[in-house]
């Protein structure tokens, strides 16, 4: 797949991502030989920082966190086309020099050259970014050729309905929509872009996939980790609006949406968009279908760690929530009656996120005396991290004189079939971005959709306080509210991972 010649400007180039994620993965597409020829980035920032330096600590990011050593060979083709452009973001004149910088290597180049905008910033200033994109002309180089500019979007995408449209509002007064691409890292995993080849290129599980065969579905999205040095950022967001509204819900999208009809990104889209219409409003209240909760102090992996409200630059008012789970029911032909169950924390028991697929019971009385039979219920796990894979949970005869049985499983692991050094998931997504690619972004009606059903939970979240806030310790799977929410459909939650 090539892309066209390419300039990168990385907004927030000072920042974590960058140096974690986003330079890694430019490197380890150049070791792919996937970058262009002609590739040229620009690290834009508030703080001035010579090139040299800019270069000197991509070099260093390198070596920490790129999933390859670094090769002397690429990284001295490279490193030359690395700088660094110093200015405000809400700086018209900054922008307008950032364009003279890129004409001037468009010229050098001598042909079109396509300017990809990564927006790895704090929200508070994407707007004045997407301004100054279009007032100084940027947002419509190359529109006469097809390598009209892009921009690359981090989430936030706004923190509730209304803010997620007024975004979409500023991004579309700058740029068509076909030049967005709004980056849900979730959809760049290898095992969740296998969703789709699971489910529609294995003639074995469309047939049961619906309300007749399948019980129930759980997502968990669970991290062992602590807010660490994020308690700003994270106060303002908690677990709903940092993992539940985004990645849970593509998560959620990806298996329950219909057969799309064909791999095109537009329709991909829509078939994500049709399905999350058709979730229902959540209930809150004692007897709702949402939970959340925050953690206490508690152990994991054996050091003890403390609990959220004792953690850096939280607030001693803070009702945030670090663990949420929510009950959906989709109104649609193939999953009326069946619950969706989600939860997304920190501080849980282990870092796992999976989905689980958990088909009814056998009919029949002829294994029914739990006596002698253990079975337990077909379920389809969906590994996406850590340990890709899938898991099929079956009954079988213990061997032996008598007929007894119990749940084994059948695995398929991605290491052992594939071996384990897969690309990062910002590696696919900067290449789709590149190559104009947009199936595993986000469009901006399903960002509304999402928010949509969650607005109402969290506005009520915040008019409660911290009254029905639960807690939780860590290295527990949640609060006990959580099992709760299953108990109406004879539920319990599986013990992920
Ligand atoms: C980010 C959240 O989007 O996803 C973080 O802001 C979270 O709080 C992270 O830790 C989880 O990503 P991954 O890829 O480690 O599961």
């Amino acid at each position: 797949r090539g892309a066209p010649p390419t300039v990168i400007v990385i907004f927030g180039a000072s920042g974590d991502l960058t140096s974690r994620k986003l330079i890694p993965a430019l490197y380890n597409l150049g070791l792919d030989n996937l970058l262009p020829r002609d590739f040229h980035l620009i690290g834009y920032g508030r703080k001035p920082i010579p090139d040299e330096d800019f270069r000197n600590d991509s070099e260093a990011a390198l070596k920490e966190f790129s999933r390859r050593p670094l090769s002397d060979e690429l990284w001295k083709h490279l490193r030359p086309n690395i700088s660094y452009h110093a200015g405000g973001y809400d700086d018209l004149k900054a922008f307008e020099s950032l364009r003279e910088k890129l004409l001037a290597i468009e010229k050098e180049v001598g042909r079109d050259v396509q300017f990809l905008f990564y927006i790895s910033t704090p929200p508070s200033v994407f707007k004045p970014i997407l301004e100054n994109l279009g007032a100084s002309g940027l947002a419509k180089h190359g529109e006469e050729s097809d390598l009209a500019s892009k921009v690359i979007i981090e989430k936030p995408f706004g923190r509730d309905l209304a803010t997620a449209q007024e975004l979409n509002t500023i991004i579309t007064n700058e740029f068509d929509e076909k030049q967005v691409y709004r980056i849900d890292h979730y959809l760049g995993k290898e095992t969740v872009q296998d969703l789709m080849v699971l489910r529609f290129a294995n003639s074995i599980f469309e047939p049961l996939w619906n309300r007749n065969y399948v019980e129930c579905v759980q997502i968990t999205v669970a991290e062992n980790l602590g807010v660490g040095t994020r308690g700003g950022y994270y106060d303002q967001s908690g677990a709903t609006r940092d993992m539940l509204q985004n990645h849970t819900m593509q998560l959620l999208a990806l298996t329950a949406m219909e057969p799309p009809v064909s791999l095109s990104a537009e329709d991909i889209r829509d078939e994500k968009v049709k399905l999350l219409k058709a979730i229902q409003p959540m209930k809150t209240g004692p007897d709702g279908d949402v939970v959340r909760a925050q953690y206490g102090e508690g152990l994991i992996d054996g050091e003890r760690v403390p609990a959220y409200m004792q953690e850096k630059d939280i607030p001693a008012t803070s009702c945030t929530e670090t663990f949420a789970a929510l009950r959906m029911s989709i109104d649609n032909w193939r999953w009326q009656g069946v619950p969706f169950y989600l939860r997304s924390g920190k501080r849980l028991a282990r870092r796992v996120s999976e989905i689980a697929i958990q088909f009814k019971q056998a009919s029949g009385s002829l294994f029914s005396d739990p006596a002698r039979f253990d079975l337990a219920s077909n379920t389809l796990v969906i590994q996406i991290q850590p340990d890709e894979g899938v898991t099929l949970l079956m009954n079988s005869k213990i061997p032996g004189l008598e007929t007894r049985t119990q749940p084994v499983k059948m695995h398929f692991r991605y290491a052992t079939t594939f071996g384990s050094n897969t690309p990062e998931a910002y590696e696919r997504l900067i290449l789709d971005a590149m190559v104009g690619d947009s199936t595993l972004f986000i469009r901006g009606d399903e960002t509304e959709t999402s928010w949509k059903l969650y607005t109402p939970i969290l506005d009520h979240w915040a008019e409660c306080g911290r009254k029905g806030l639960d807690s939780y310790t860590s290295g527990s799977w949640g609060p006990l509210a959580a099992d709760r929410l299953l108990w109406e459909g004879k539920h319990e939650w599986r013990r992920a991972g």
